[in-house]
């Protein structure tokens, strides 16, 4: 599967979300805080009690950043590189960091039948990409850190 490729079927995924579920901030929410409740209280404080537009911004970015490493991979790399030294400083984990997107993911694979495989294989690919950049990041960016505390 080519770049553009995998760009059409994932527009077109997420034109069949925002047409079933509408903004899919609250389904990928549900579907993470599940999964992770101990985050909520980390958006809560994050966004001094404004948790809903935080979350909406954060889903926004993993939208974007979706798109993104296959638009243009080397200037994404180094956008999430620099978000990541803040989540880091944060203490915003790898795992919590990329169950957002896998969250976000799956929200959107879950409107789609067995009959759109072509847009859930798209999907499942670039959010393996873009986990796999996110993981090398945190990777990268902790070793850094070690070193430099010396
Ligand atoms: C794990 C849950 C997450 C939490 C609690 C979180 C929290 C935050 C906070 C507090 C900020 C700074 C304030 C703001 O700009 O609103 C921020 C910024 C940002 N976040 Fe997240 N975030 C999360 C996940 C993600 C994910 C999965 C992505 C992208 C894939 C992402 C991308 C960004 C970007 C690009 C910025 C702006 C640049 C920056 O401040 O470094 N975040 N996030």
């Amino acid at each position: 599967m080519n770049p553009t490729q995998d760009i059409n079927l994932i527009e077109e995924a997420l034109g069949l979300a925002a047409e079933n579920l509408g903004d899919i901030t609250k389904p990928v929410m549900e579907n993470y805080y599940a999964k992770y409740p101990q985050v909520r209280a980390t958006f809560t404080e994050l966004s001094l009690n404004k948790a809903k537009e935080m979350e909406g911004e954060m889903v926004t970015q993993t939208i974007y950043s979706l798109m993104a490493i296959i638009q243009n991979p080397i200037v994404t790399k180094i956008m999430l590189q620099e978000a990541i030294v803040n989540h880091l400083y944060l203490k915003i984990s790898l795992e919590h960091f990329n169950g957002l997107i896998d969250s976000t993911t799956d929200v959107i694979i879950g409107v789609l039948d067995n009959g759109l495989s072509d847009n859930i294989a798209a999907l499942n690919h670039v959010r393996h990409r873009l986990k796999d950049v996110v993981a090398m990041a945190y990777s990268n960016i902790q070793n850094r850190l070690v070193i430099n505390s010396d």
